[in-house]
């Protein structure tokens, strides 16, 4: 099966720096195709050039945040995640297997992660690190089954992160109506909205062996805090 990665991504100073260590990533993940999506209203160069000297199989989108999330929305990111899901319903079908992906471009991602998820039949899951103010979250397991969750957020019917879960294709396909909700979304609420559309805990398949293996973090890059009143008037690629 083919891994989709989902990536929403925007314009910053840490941005090519952030895709530099996602791509790096990728390219060593046989049979993946990266679906990244900017929010933007237009493809950027920057992005389109990251992403052809990568040399790996790859779909470039943009979508823009809507105006009613310019000043800060609770579901950073989701319009973007739409548009790739949008992308997968319109250019694949039922005879292809893949599994999908929300990979959100500053997280950090053990090679590992990718084949625990390949083979998922229907919603696998695992735990993330880093996240919700604790080492880590996850679900716990009993007799190989999700049972509930490890978390400082109760309260959700997953408690998991965008990281935490992957998805078969054939069930994306099959629920066309399964999409991130923007407006009216609670914060934090988006992954376990999704999910509850989609599945329930009883069918969660619990991967990274049962649920006890951190393999990707949900690390956040520090807001690079330039002070450039005067600029090099020179062409330089950043
Ligand atoms: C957490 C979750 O891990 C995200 O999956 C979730 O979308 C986000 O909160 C949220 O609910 O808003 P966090 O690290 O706080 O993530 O968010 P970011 O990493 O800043 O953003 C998530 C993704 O959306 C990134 O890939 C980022 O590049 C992208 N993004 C962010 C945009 O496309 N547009 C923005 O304006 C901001
Ligand atoms: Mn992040």
């Amino acid at each position: 099966p083919v891994i989709y990665v989902i990536t929403p991504t925007h314009t910053r100073p840490t941005q090519k720096a952030d895709l530099t260590q996602l791509g790096n990533t990728l390219r060593q993940v046989p049979n993946l195709h990266w679906i990244v999506v900017e929010d933007a209203d237009f493809k950027s160069p920057l992005v389109a050039k990251f992403l052809l000297n990568l040399r790996i199989s790859y779909t470039h989108l943009n979508v823009p945040k809507p105006d009613y999330c310019k000043s800060g929305c609770v579901a950073r990111g989701s319009e973007q995640r739409n548009l790739g899901l949008d992308w997968l319903r319109r250019n694949r079908g039922p005879l292809d297997s893949g599994v999908v992906y929300f990979g959100d471009d500053d997280n950090t991602y053990d090679l590992e992660v990718f084949e625990e998820m390949r083979y998922t039949k229907h919603v696998s899951v695992w735990p993330v690190g880093l996240i919700g103010s604790r080492r880590y979250e996850r679900p716990l397991v009993r007799d190989g089954r999700v049972v509930s969750w490890y978390t400082r957020y109760p309260g959700r019917r997953f408690c998991t992160d965008m990281a935490g879960f992957a998805v078969n294709l054939n069930l994306i396909l099959a629920n066309p109506e399964a999409r991130f909700n923007l407006k009216g979304a609670k914060a934090g609420m988006q992954e376990s909205d999704f999910l509850s559309k989609i599945t329930k805990l009883e069918y969660l398949e619990p991967r990274a062996n049962n649920c006890t293996k951190v393999l990707v973090w949900h690390t956040r890059t520090e807001k690079a805090s330039l002070h450039e009143h005067v600029t090099e008037n020179v062409d330089i690629e950043v």
